[in-house]
């Protein structure tokens, strides 16, 4: 299989950006999420009359992921920004809820955060960078 580079995963993410269900927001968020295997799963955010039940882009392609059978992941692009954005996407970092989730399935220590507002312009963080000190399994004795 093809590798995959960042700026692939970047241009997926691009893609993804593009379903956003953002009505009350105007905020649209693309992920993509490249499992160990090579294989991207993409995602957006998608709100929600109540507001609450919003699902953020990144959770969303966790949980395809997930749901496939597919639990061990090497990186993720995000980009966001409002949905007149011209030009360059804001570099926002993911919400807690997200890395929470990143939590569960990642180690902290070498999964990529990639968080672009460009194919050309981006900057990469672990997820131990994003949330120094988070609960996960481990912290269950799991
Ligand atoms: N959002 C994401 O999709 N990912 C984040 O990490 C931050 C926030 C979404 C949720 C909501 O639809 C909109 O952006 C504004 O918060």
């Amino acid at each position: 299989m093809e590798k995959v580079t960042v700026q692939m995963l970047i241009e997926r993410a691009l893609e993804a950006r593009t379903y956003s269900y953002s009505p009350y927001s105007g905020f649209q968020v693309g992920a993509a999420l490249l499992a160990r295997d090579g294989q991207v799963f993409t995602g957006c955010n998608i709100e929600n009359a109540g507001y609450t039940p919003t699902n953020c882009g990144e959770r969303t392609a966790f949980f395809k992921a997930v749901s496939e059978g597919v639990r061990d992941f090497a990186a993720i692009a995000v980009v966001a920004g409002p949905a007149d954005t011209k030009g360059d996407l804001l570099m926002g970092a993911p919400c807690g809820v997200c890395l929470q989730v990143m939590m569960e399935f990642c180690d902290p220590e070498t999964f990529q955060i990639i968080i672009a507002a460009s194919p050309e312009k981006y900057e990469i963080f672990t997820l131990k960078e994003m949330l120094p000190r988070g609960f996960g399994p481990k912290d269950l004795g799991r």
